[in-house]
C-alpha cells in the first residue's frame, strides 16, 4: 500500500479496500479496477481466510495482479494477533492490519509496534486501529453502546510510536448496514490527518452517503473499506434469479450476474473515491 497510499493522501483521493469473500468477489473487484484503471486493495478477514484457504487467497490475488497490471495490495483485514499477521506475510500478503483497538492504548501500541517491526523488515505495510468501530463483521461484533470514538491526541501518539502506514480511527461509521443516519466526526479526521503524514482509514464504508464520503476524503481519509454493499448486491442478484426461475441449477447462471452486480458497485465507489485513472 506504500506505493499508492501516499499518492492518495497528497492527491486528496481514497483507495478502496474491497473485501474478497470468494472468487466472484475477487473477479468483480479486478474487473472494476481494470475498467476504471484504479488501484485497489483486496481486504481479507480472518473469517474469509478460513473460508477460502490462505493459499487459494494468495493465488487468486496474484492472478488478479498479473492479469490487471494494476497497483494492488493483498491486505489482512482486522488481524487479531502477531501470529496471524506473520502467517499471512509468509503466504504472500503485501499488507496486514493489526487490530489492537480492544486493548488499552499502551498495549495496543506495544503489540502494533511488534507487527510493524516484523512487517516492515519484509516490505509489508501495516494498518493500525484506534477507538472502537461499531457493528458486525464476521466474528467481530461491537455493540453500539461500546463503540468509542478515537481521541485525536491518542491517535497522533499511536502513529508516532508505532510507525503504521495508515491508521483506522473510529469516527462514527460502523461495519454492516446502518439503521439510522451516519454521523461522521470530520473534525477528528482533520485534526489527526493534519498531524500525521499517513492517511486515515475509514471502515464501514457501506451505506455512507456520497457527500459524507467526499467530505471525509477532503478531511484526510485515504483508504475506505467496503464489504457489505457488495455482499448485498451479490445476494440480491442471486435471490432475484432464483426467485424468478426455480429450474436453474447451473451456479454460473446466478453467480455470473451476481459478479456483474458487484462490478457496478465497485466501479461506482472507485469513481466516488476519486481513484479512477490513478493507477
Ligand atoms: P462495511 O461492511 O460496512 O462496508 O465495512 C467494511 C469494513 O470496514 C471492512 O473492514
Amino acid at each position: 500500500m506504500t506505493e499508492f497510499l501516499p499518492k492518495a493522501k497528497a492527491g486528496k483521493f481514497a483507495v478502496g479496500q474491497f473485501n474478497m469473500n470468494n472468487l466472484e468477489f475477487a473477479k468483480a473487484i479486478t474487473e472494476a479496477g481494470m475498467a476504471e484503471q484504479s488501484p485497489f486493495i483486496f481486504g481479507v478477514s480472518e473469517g474469509a481466510l478460513k473460508y477460502m484457504g490462505i493459499e487459494y487467497t494468495v493465488a487468486i490475488a496474484k492472478a488478479a495482479a498479473e492479469e490487471s497490471g494494476l497497483p494492488i495490495a493483498l491486505h489482512l483485514d482486522h488481524g487479531s494477533s502477531f501470529e496471524v499477521a506473520m502467517k499471512c506475510i509468509r503466504a504472500g500478503f503485501t499488507s496486514v492490519m493489526f487490530d489492537g483497538s480492544h486493548y488499552p492504548l499502551e498495549e495496543n501500541i506495544r503489540l502494533t509496534k511488534e507487527v510493524v517491526k516484523a512487517a516492515h523488515a519484509m516490505g509489508v505495510s501495516v494498518e493500525g486501529e484506534l477507538g472502537t468501530i461499531g457493528g458486525v463483521e464476521d466474528d467481530i461484533s461491537v455493540d453500539e453502546a461500546d463503540a468509542a470514538l478515537a481521541k485525536p491526541e491518542e491517535a497522533i501518539r499511536f502513529y508516532e510510536e508505532t510507525g503504521v502506514d495508515c491508521l483506522a480511527i473510529a469516527v462514527g461509521t460502523a461495519h454492516g448496514m446502518y439503521k439510522g443516519e451516519v454521523k461522521i466526526r470530520y473534525d477528528i479526521i482533520e485534526q489527526v490527518a493534519k498531524a500525521i503524514p499517513v492517511p486515515i482509514v475509514l471502515h464501514g464504508g457501506s451505506g455512507v452517503p456520497d457527500e459524507s464520503i467526499r467530505r471525509a476524503i477532503e478531511a484526510g481519509v485515504g483508504k475506505i473499506n467496503v464489504n457489505t454493499e457488495n455482499q448485498v448486491a451479490c445476494t440480491n442478484a442471486i435471490r432475484e434469479i432464483l426467485g424468478k426461475d426455480a429450474k436453474v441449477y447451473d451456479p454460473r447462471k446466478y453467480l455470473g450476474p451476481a459478479k456483474q452486480a458487484m462490478v457496478e458497485v465497485v466501479r461506482e465507489k472507485m469513481r466516488l473515491f476519486g481513484s479512477s485513472k490513478q493507477a
